[in-house]
């Protein structure tokens, strides 16, 4: 096994991401290493100073960033069965985590540590650097469409029963939305999804029903309309400034009043404020609490790896491959912060 390491290392809040040697972690009982082959760049990446302080308090330092990992498995631990040296993987890594918050779990670096229940194999057709698109986006997206302190939607099947209510996606054409609007559709529901004009089609490729213009000023009202008398399961508030809208949507559209929010935690506690007055309730997602519950294991064990392989389920939106080594990430992470449009940013490694 390889003793040497190298990590994209954050040394304190306020440092810049720099390059340097790291120790090589061997695997813990159930856990998997992986010579990672890229990386999906997120916007919690990118996040540093007194606001990484508010998004993850409990950071220890130095730390390895990262969610997004598509690799080679390179050894595995006690107790896992799943997967073999060799093997091709994407996976959820989870250095962030309060309940890990170690170096060695972060995504940049050539060798990470994932959990095994975290890891899907993925289909020989598929490109590491497109694998790399959806650990965190389709985890965060699962976690407020399934997690019970959430909208606890009923989990997707490979025959799902058409289902006669409507998931409302504000933001379907992020990469989160692209994931919700997926999942949803994989459980049977109907999707309603908002967007810029130019990704209607594509929210349809993905399983949207109809397709509202996020910066209409009747937003809200076209919506109501698409929904009509097929009642709403639950909302996401994805996006900027999409806790509000969608509150107002989830208080006039019939069924559910529950909104999970993707907006850091203090972020979503300040934009629901008025949401008792509304008769809504609003949750703030955390897109690792899936590990500690049945969802991670229902979409990254269950549900991925038959669904990747039969082509049922896409890694969406399409990767734009940004850079090659450790050293490309913080200038992919600049980019990334001047905003995309139904895309992903991915550095290979
Ligand atoms: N809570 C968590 O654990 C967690 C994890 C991951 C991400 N997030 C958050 O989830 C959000 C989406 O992240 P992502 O990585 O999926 O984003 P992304 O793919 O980088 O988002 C790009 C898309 O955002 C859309 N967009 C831009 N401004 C918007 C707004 N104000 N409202 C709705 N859509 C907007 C654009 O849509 P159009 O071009 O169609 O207009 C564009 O397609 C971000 O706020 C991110 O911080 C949270």
């Amino acid at each position: 096994m390889p003793e040497q390491n190298t990590a994209l290392w954050l040394r304190n809040r306020f440092a810049r991401l720099t390059v340097g040697p790291a120790p090589y972690t061997p695997p813990g009982p159930g856990e998997i290493v992986v010579r990672v082959r890229a990386v999906g760049l997120n916007l919690v990446d990118s996040v540093s100073g007194v606001l990484l302080g508010l998004v993850a308090p409990w950071l220890k330092f130095p730390a390895v960033l990262g969610g997004d990992v598509a690799g080679d498995v390179v050894e595995v631990g006690a107790g896992v069965t799943r997967f073999h040296a060799g093997d091709r993987i994407l996976g959820l890594a989870l250095g962030l985590e309060r309940s890990q918050n170690r170096p060695a779990e972060g995504a940049f670096q050539n060798f990470a540590v994932l959990m095994e229940h975290m890891v899907s194999p993925i289909p020989e057709t598929m490109s590491f650097e497109q694998a790399a698109v959806l650990p965190l986006q389709l985890a965060t997206a699962a976690t407020g469409l399934f997690q019970q302190d959430h909208l606890g939607l009923a989990l997707p099947t490979a025959n799902p029963p058409e289902r006669p209510e409507t998931v409302l996606v504000w933001g379907g054409s992020t990469g989160v939305g692209s994931n919700a609007i997926q999942l949803a559709r994989g459980a049977g529901y109907r999707v309603v999804a908002t967007a810029s004009p130019r990704n209607f089609e594509y929210l349809r490729t993905l399983g949207a029903a109809a397709t509202v213009d996020r910066n209409s000023a009747t937003a809200v009202d076209e919506l109501v309309a698409a929904i009509g008398d097929s009642p709403l399961a639950g909302s996401l508030a994805i996006g900027n400034g999409s806790v509000r809208p969608v509150m107002q949507l989830a208080a006039r559209a019939p069924g559910t009043k529950r909104v999970a929010s993707a907006a850091p935690a203090f972020v979503t506690r300040l934009q629901s404020r008025g949401a008792k007055r509304l008769g809504v309730q609003v949750s703030g997602i955390w897109g690792g609490t899936l590990k500690d519950n049945e969802v991670g294991p229902a979409v990254f064990v269950d549900l991925l790896p038959a669904a990747l392989a039969t082509g049922a389920y896409r890694s969406a939106p399409d990767a734009e491959v940004v850079g090659h080594g450790l050293d490309a990430i913080p200038a992919g992470l600049k980019q990334l912060r001047r905003g995309v449009s139904a895309k992903k940013l991915v550095v290979t490694l």
